[in-house]
């Protein structure tokens, strides 16, 4: 491609658990009530993963779908960014999983914690790729909160949700896609939100785990008066880097943390509320997942059209913000893709599964055969007879070594 290169979205997905806990199921575990809940945060329900399921599992379904909608096979794909705080190891990435689950075999891949700013920050460094030279960017938002909230502690559990949304990021030369975004952040504000222990500075102890130490912990008082501050001015910031006006915007998908937040948002710009895209009622605060399924849902309820300017904007530990400005490329609602490429996309994914089984078993056999042997084992005579047939085999006139 030849001439300005710019980041369009051409393909998306989400994928949340089945098993929904209602305001109702809460109450009989907490101290709390669906009225209080609602009035305070808008959420009625969230989707909890099974035991079966991880932030990877997620991530993985909701990007095969989005490599569906963008005819994309994932061999095509050049980088996969997980944003995530809840990773499914401290490491590798959850994005190294996804790579091999997929079977994208040219695929770079690392996670990125940015908390609820994460799929912001993810499409922005994707936007910088593709502009640099990249064809094909998966970003990833994935969390599963439900395994580090304290089930006991009504200020938290009734706050999140588990879901993941992924979008496919491809170059084009029209003008549109990601044309400007904005980053964030406010460490002083990292205690705010947090999860105390299991890191470098408080390591794992039974102390830490007897304490409730790798459970979130949130001030949600401070977090609402940043969030409530920062949001109209992070939407503001980007609309002028864009070379917009405020008028100009035709659906701003904001973080889904709360309700009331979205609200005085809306206030503070002076927007219609129908320019905002609200689903925190239906899955509760999915942290970096939220935007990327908002998305999805908006251009299922038919909310996005070609050449829209949307605006995504998002908030969360750190303290971290981002927003970003796009214009709309790909034609909605989607054209099925002709079957020969649905097809070429989908055999991919079992193509996939037998490929990383094959590497794996390859491992170990090779491991089996490299690994610690006993003298009289055959593996150990086999392996010094081909030792000898390689000292055999070496040049016998070589340049001469240090004298003794
Ligand atoms: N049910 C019933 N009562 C409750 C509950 C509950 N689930 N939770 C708290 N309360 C009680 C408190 O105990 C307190 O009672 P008290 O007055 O007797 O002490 C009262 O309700 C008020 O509590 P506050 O925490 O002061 O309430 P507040 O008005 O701040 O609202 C809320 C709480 C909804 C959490 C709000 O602070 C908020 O939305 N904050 C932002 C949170 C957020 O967006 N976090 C995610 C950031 S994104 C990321 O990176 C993950």
């Amino acid at each position: 491609m030849n001439g300005a290169r710019y980041a369009q979205i051409t393909g998306w997905g989400m994928y949340v658990p089945e098993k929904v806990l209602t305001n109702e199921d809460l109450s009989h575990i907490v101290d709390t009530t669906d009225e209080w809940i609602v009035t305070m945060t808008g959420i009625r329900e969230r989707r909890v993963v099974g035991d079966k399921e991880s932030t990877a599992t997620l991530a993985i379904r909701s990007a095969r779908a989005a490599l569906l909608v963008a005819g994309i096979a994932a061999s095509e794909i050049d980088l996969i960014i997980v944003a995530t705080i809840t990773p499914e190891y401290l490491f590798p990435a959850t994005a190294s999983v996804v790579q091999d689950a997929i079977g994208a075999t040219r695929a770079g891949a690392f996670d990125l914690a940015a908390g609820c700013s994460g799929f912001i920050y993810a499409l922005t460094m994707a936007n910088a790729y593709v502009r640099g030279g990249a064809d094909h960017v998966l970003v990833i938002g994935a969390e599963t909160l439900s395994r580090i909230l304290d089930w006991t502690d009504r200020n938290t559990c009734v706050l999140f949700g588990d879901g993941a949304g992924a979008v496919v990021v491809s170059a084009s030369a029209e003008r549109s896609g990601v044309l400007a975004s904005q980053l964030g952040s406010d460490g002083s504000g990292a205690e705010l939100l947090y999860v105390p222990a299991g890191g470098s500075r408080v390591p794992t102890t039974h102390e830490t785990i007897s304490s409730g130490g790798h459970f979130a912990r949130m001030n949600g008082r401070e977090v609402f008066r940043f969030a409530t501050t920062i949001m109209p001015q992070a939407v503001e910031a980007v609309v002028g880097d864009a070379g917009w006006q405020k008028a100009d915007i035709d659906l701003v998908i904001p973080h889904q943390a709360n309700r009331r937040i979205i609200e005085s948002a809306t206030k503070r710009l002076n927007l219609p509320p129908d320019k905002f895209f609200v689903n925190v009622d239906r899955y509760g605060n999915t942290s970096a997942a939220s935007i990327p399924i908002a998305l999805c849902e908006a251009i299922a309820a038919g909310r996005v059209k070609q050449g829209d300017k949307l605006v995504l904007v998002g908030f969360g530990a750190g303290l971290s913000w981002a927003a970003a400005a796009l214009e709309w490329g790909a034609a909605l609602p989607v054209k099925p893709q002709p079957w020969l490429r649905r097809l070429a996309v989908s055999i991919w994914f079992p193509l996939a599964a037998v490929r990383s089984f094959w590497r794996r078993t390859a491992r170990h056999v090779y491991n089996w055969i490299l690994g610690p042997v006993g003298k009289d084992d055959w593996r150990g005579r086999l392996r010094d007879r081909a030792d000898r047939i390689g000292e055999r085999s070496k040049p016998s006139s070589g340049p001469p070594g240090p004298k003794e």
